[in-house]
């Protein structure tokens, strides 16, 4: 359904509530285009906030998706030193204005404006995203951006969330609720690896940031993984060995197939590199 709508100060939660029955509704832009959310900026304390919250940095490559009049990738330029910015948006009158407020920050030669869908966007090189969309729209995205952005890259949302994906960490700033995710490797599966000539074994669970699993000892045995944690590329369990005055304890950095890791039991530490399997 094509809606003409101007929206207030209540913001998009407002604009939710009103067309959360209507599905795929659509909106015009001033630019005259079709699009999956309506304008409204994000008020300029809680760009600030979102940035922090992801703690950008200079060695970040930040994505806006749904760019506005550009004020969260200038300000992450300006303020935050991001190396390169780059902003998406449907309506040609909000990229003009973007680029004319980038050229106002002395920003012009590390961030881009591009007029494109951001469904049509590859975002394998962002390591910071924001978005101020709609449920419907982060849900669409949520796929492609777990497969697309590597693992440890930051999402922030403003006001929704990612359905069952559990935030990493949520701040509400004057009644506005901002979230952020951190991009998980992908751990499910089988993993083996030798400490000599033993061979241990994990079979891995995940939803998302949560890992679960069984550990299967060199004399066979499984046990339960304890305390898994999975944050970005690192991974982290425990496991109880029987016999043994201590927990078995693997802390690994995920590369694709591989994770090396060390892994201390009985009192040793060993490196070792586990290898997918399935
Ligand atoms: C709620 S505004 C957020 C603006 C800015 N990110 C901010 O927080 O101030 C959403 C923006 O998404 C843009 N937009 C909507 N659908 C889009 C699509 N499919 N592709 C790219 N941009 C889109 C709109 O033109 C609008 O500028």
């Amino acid at each position: 359904m094509k809606m003409h709508k101007s929206i207030g100060l209540a913001g998009l939660a407002a604009v939710f509530m009103t067309f959360s029955a209507v599905a795929a509704t659509k909106y015009t832009g001033e630019g005259g285009v079709e699009l999956d959310v309506p304008y409204v900026p994000t008020p300029q304390e809680l760009v600030d906030r979102m940035l922090k919250l992801a703690n950008v940095g200079p060695d970040d490559i930040h994505y806006d998706l749904g760019s506005g009049d550009g004020r969260i990738v200038v300000t992450a330029a300006r303020d935050m030193k991001v190396k390169k910015g780059v902003g998406v948006d449907l309506d040609p009158v909000r990229i003009a204005e973007a680029n004319e407020n980038a050229k106002k920050a002395g920003v012009t030669d590390r961030v881009t404006f591009k007029q494109a869908d951001l469904f049509q966007m590859n975002f394998s090189e962002a390591s910071v995203m924001t978005m101020y969309l709609l449920p419907e729209v982060n849900l669409k995205l949520r796929p492609k951006i777990l497969d697309e952005m590597k693992p440890g890259s930051r999402i922030v949302t403003h006001a929704f969330t990612m359905g069952d994906w559990q935030p990493d960490k949520h701040e509400v700033v004057d009644s506005r609720n901002i979230y952020l995710f951190i991009d998980p490797a992908k751990v499910a599966g089988a993993w083996t690896w030798q400490v000599g000539n033993e061979t241990y074994k994990a079979d891995l669970k995940q939803q998302y940031q949560m890992a679960s699993g069984t550990l299967t000892l060199p004399n066979g045995k499984q046990v339960p993984i304890e305390s898994p944690v999975l944050a970005g590329p690192n991974i982290t369990f425990a496991a109880t060995v029987p016999g043994a005055a201590a927990p078995l304890r693997f802390s690994g950095k995920v590369n694709g197939n591989t994770i090396d890791a060390a892994m201390d039991v009985a009192g040793k530490s060993t490196k070792v590199t586990a290898k997918k399997s399935s």
